[in-house]
């Protein structure tokens, strides 16, 4: 019986070891094939690594070196031919058609790591997945001992769904300095990124510099510093000083474009006209259609747009180039021959979005162009001007690309359209047989609150984690061969400092990873999850921040026919507990868990949340003011 006994728990101990070596496999994005096998590579003491010399494996080689030598503090020697070397990285001598040109091939072995790809990119990506099979102290940015440095035993193969993989970055609303972008592609190639959109130009500053047009950058890159809610701060007075902001000068995009590149992300520059155009045109008033541009300034987070209509909005001060103006094509003209010759990615994208039409309505000049062209409404204006942007771009060698408001009054030959406002328009320009990249607000945009507008720093919109997971980019009604890919989009009205940036990005850009890099079928909430959490402890460990916000509960209350509250809580992870009190005081998990609607108590004046799971606080106290969810049903009724 004893020996029954001593059996049975060997077996229960072996399983659990295998189950928790299985738990620990937790990759984002999740590789298209995983099979995991038995034991664990340990990382020697003396690591050597077999590799070929070549320039495109620079930052390859430097991740390792960072990671094993400098975190987990293995001497480290490479050389191209290193018999029974601890990992080799193989680039293919005949290309395996299956994993393209990113995908990798990645075998932990009990003896050694072997990753093969057909080119540098994928070697690039099969390391990020080496450094995910580690313990989560591999992110460590320092040196860290006691660790036991194995990874488990697995075969895995992969390959992205889509090539074109993004994170868009606004640099204009508030200024990120040259090391916080590279900070910021970083941290994205983590999880296989490989665009990075860098939003350069809107009403609130000019951050690239233009040989010849020095105002865009002398004048168009200050405003005013203010904090709070942006979008109500006060105008700024003229004691107030213009020198917040920034921009890059053109050795600073070289260097941006080459860090981007040895670490196989393209940039692509975007320069947001007609609307969106304010820095320019308090730079040079004369590429606008009003009179009164030269009484402008650049925008400091005032508001300058009446939004009650929609869009496109009403404007306040007209912040469009003027369509009907001949020296805004030489402008423009000037401004995209430096753009494409600073950036060597093959699209520009030069906005298009919100535009507002009510100036050029008043304008003479426009309504002669109108009547030349046969242009009967604003939208075919904004056409006229998009067709002949499009031109001056695709004479500099490259392809045009707009959010999707280009598709209005007639989309441009060639265009290539950015799908922000849900996804019909990338729907209807795909139908058109034009390349689409799918952004929309319904799940891609990194800049809306991820909790209750209680909690997050406030802004018209949410968008929780679990339902930026549910992201589709292919609409059953298009030919897939249209659908470029994808990609999140983080605004920065709100975002005044990196530390606030992660917190943004992070995890939803997870999500999007996956959504992007891993095939449709491995979609799995629950599983998704699970790694999101590791993920989080290897933030930690990092020190890099990120949105606890999907562990708080969501909120719903309505008015029940007697005139109480009524308050439903919901939540996205679905083993936690919420706890809760009517009275004041901190819940924890002595407190009453949440099972189903409640009813407001009679005086009660707070609610307050916290949820647990495993016994562990999970997310942030909620203080829900009874005040604020009542206004909150009777707006609803
Ligand atoms: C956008 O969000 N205005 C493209």
């Amino acid at each position: 019986m004893k020996k029954t006994l001593t059996i049975c728990c060997l077996f229960f101990c072996l399983a659990g070891i295998a189950q928790s070596a299985k738990k620990n496999i937790a990759i984002i994005p999740e590789p298209v094939s995983v099979k995991q096998g038995e034991g664990v590579f340990k990382l020697p003491a003396n690591l050597r690594i077999e590799a070929p010399s070549d320039p495109e494996l620079v930052q390859v080689m430097a991740t390792l070196k960072k990671h094993f030598s400098g975190t987990a503090g293995s001497s480290y020697t490479v050389s191209q031919q290193l018999p029974g070397a601890d990992i080799r990285l193989v680039l293919n001598k005949t290309e395996d058609k299956s994993i393209g040109k990113e995908g990798y091939q990645l075998s932990v072995t009990t003896k050694n790591v072997v990753i093969k790809a057909n080119e540098p990119a994928g070697l690039f990506y099969g390391v990020q997945t080496l450094l995910q099979l580690f313990p989560k102290e591999i992110e460590s940015a320092t040196k860290v001992a006691g660790v036991k440095w194995e990874a488990p035993v697995v075969e895995i193969t992969d390959v992205p769904r889509f090539g074109w993989r993004g994170l868009m970055f606004d640099v204009v609303r508030h200024f990120f300095t040259k090391a916080e972008v590279k900070q910021f592609i970083d941290d994205m190639v983590r999880y296989k990124y490989n665009l990075l959109h860098l939003h350069l130009t809107d009403d609130e500053g000019w951050r690239l510099e233009i040989k010849g047009l020095p105002k865009l950058t002398e004048v168009g890159a200050w405003n005013v510093k203010k904090v709070g809610y942006f979008g109500t701060f006060s105008k700024p007075t003229p004691d107030e000083p213009k020198d917040f902001g920034g921009f890059y000068t053109q050795e600073d995009i070289k260097e941006l474009v080459q860090y981007a590149k040895d670490r196989f992300v393209n940039i692509l520059p975007e320069i947001d006209v007609p609307g969106h155009s304010l820095a320019a045109v308090v730079s040079y008033p004369e590429l606008s259609c009003t009179p009164e541009a030269n009484t402008y300034q650049v925008r400091s987070g005032e508001e300058i747009m009446d939004w009650s209509h929609g869009n496109p909005p009403t404007a306040l001060v007209d912040n469009t180039l003027c369509p009907a103006n001949e020296k805004v094509y030489e402008f423009l003209d000037k401004v995209m021959t430096q753009v494409a010759q600073l950036f060597p990615f093959e699209y520009i994208h030069v906005g298009g979005d919100e535009c507002p039409k009510n100036y050029w309505a008043k304008s003479d000049a426009v309504k002669e162009l109108m009547k030349r062209e046969g242009l009967t409404h604003m939208e075919e204006v904004q056409s006229y001007f998009e067709k002949r942007l499009e031109k001056i771009v695709s004479s500099k060698g490259k392809k045009f690309l707009g959010w999707d408001e280009i598709l209005e009054g007639g989309l441009a030959p060639g265009a290539a359209v950015m799908s922000w406002q849900g996804m019909k328009g990338g729907i209807k320009a795909a139908q058109m047989k034009h390349e689409v990249v799918m952004s929309p607000t319904t799940y891609a945009y990194l800049d809306y609150m991820q909790g209750d507008p209680i909690v997050e720093p406030r802004i018209y919109a949410s968008l929780r984690l679990n339902k930026t997971y549910e992201f589709e980019p292919v609409p059953a009604e298009v030919d897939p061969k249209y659908i470029k890919g994808g990609q999140a989009n983080l605004w920065t009205e709100q975002v005044y400092n990196m530390r606030h940036q992660q917190y943004m990005t992070w995890p939803r850009a997870f999500a999007i990873s996956e959504i992007l890099w891993s095939p449709k079928e491995k979609k799995n909430w629950e599983h998704f999850f699970g790694k999101v959490e590791q993920h989080f402890q290897r933030y930690d460990v990092a020190d890099k921040k990120y949105a606890p916000s999907v562990y708080d509960p969501s909120f719903e209350s309505s008015i029940t026919s007697d005139g109480k509250l009524k308050i439903e809580l919901g939540k996205e992870v679905a083993s936690l507990d919420i706890h809760y009190s009517f009275d004041n005081s901190f819940p924890d998990n002595h407190y009453p868990v949440y099972s189903s609607a409640l009813i407001a108590p009679k005086d009660a004046v707070m609610l307050k949340v916290v949820t647990y799971k495993d016994g562990k606080q999970k997310g942030r106290i909620i203080a829900m003011p009874l005040s604020e969810l009542r206004a909150r049903a009777e707006k609803k009724k």
